[in-house]
């Protein structure tokens, strides 16, 4: 299949995890793909070759979402390397987990911008040349937890929140222009994100999901494939779990 030919993706945070197995799932449906992470690293030459043995342009750019100036000139220079953007992924997201009575205010500041304030910076920077195109697919990162909450992870949950409502606000705001806007919303999902958890608490999530297992990143992908392309051409403001029947 190429479901998304002649497309442009721009996916944040993608040289690993979830934003990784988007970017090929998006290449392998014959999207040219752009991404960005903070450090052009190996890491990051190493998805840029993954993606361009699949026989599409790709390109990794150093860039920090949590900064509205950097997102400004990042886009930009895609734009003008691609010469348009039609669909954005805003991926890019950390914890930095606590409960309430230790986490300190820079805790909850890292996690706003990098989480929340990221998904303004992108989509705001996009917009103008969606608008020009007549169309887009925003495609925003947000967690079963921005729905349910959950202890330990006030910031994290407020901030995946928070995604939720810019991403319905959008699709309003945008729907007149052709724009669709969605979220995702993963449960357990095995990532460097996950590895960092104790072992008993990675397997406490895992009795608790109907599905007895975490997910994979590319069964997130294939989600993320869907919402950008045609087949989800009348799906807008929309918040999708991809978590085994964790959180319904
Ligand atoms: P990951 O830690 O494997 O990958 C995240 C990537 O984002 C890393 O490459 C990191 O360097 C990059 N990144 C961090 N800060 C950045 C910034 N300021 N600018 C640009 N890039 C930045 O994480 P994973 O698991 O792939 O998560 C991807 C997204 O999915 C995140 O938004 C996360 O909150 C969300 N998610 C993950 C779940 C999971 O269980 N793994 C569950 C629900 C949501």
């Amino acid at each position: 299949m190429n479901l998304l030919e002649n497309k442009v993706a721009l996916i944040t945070g993608a040289s690993k995890g979830i934003g990784k197995q988007i970017a090929l799932a998006y290449a392998k449906e014959g999207a040219m793909v752009a991404f960005t992470d903070l450090n052009r690293d190996d890491v990051m030459e190493e998805t840029e070759k993954e993606l361009l043995a699949l026989g599409v342009k790709a390109k990794g750019y150093a860039s920090n979402a949590s900064s509205f100036e950097d997102s400004e000139r990042v886009v930009d220079e895609v734009a003008k390397e691609f010469g348009r953007i039609d669909i954005l992924v805003n991926n890019a997201g950390i914890t930095k987990d606590n409960l309430l009575m230790r986490m300190s205010e820079k805790d909850w500041d890292i996690i706003m911008a990098v989480n929340l304030k990221s998904v303004f910076n992108l989509t705001h920077a996009c917009q103008k040349i969606m608008i020009k195109q007549h169309g887009g697919s925003i495609i925003n990162m947000s967690s079963v937890v921005g729905v349910s909450g959950n202890a330990g992870q006030s910031n994290y949950s407020a901030s995946k929140a928070g995604i939720i409502g810019f991403t319905k606000s959008i699709a309003k705001e945008l729907g007149s222009r052709n724009i669709r806007s969605n979220a995702i919303a993963p449960g357990f999902i095995i990532t460097d994100m996950t590895a960092k958890l104790p072992e008993d608490v990675v397997k406490g999530w895992e009795k608790q999901i109907p599905m007895r297992r975490g997910g994979k990143p590319e069964e997130v992908a294939k989600v993320a494939v869907f919402l950008a392309s045609d087949l989800a051409s009348y799906v807008s403001g929309q918040v999708i779990h991809v978590c085994g029947a964790m959180n319904c």
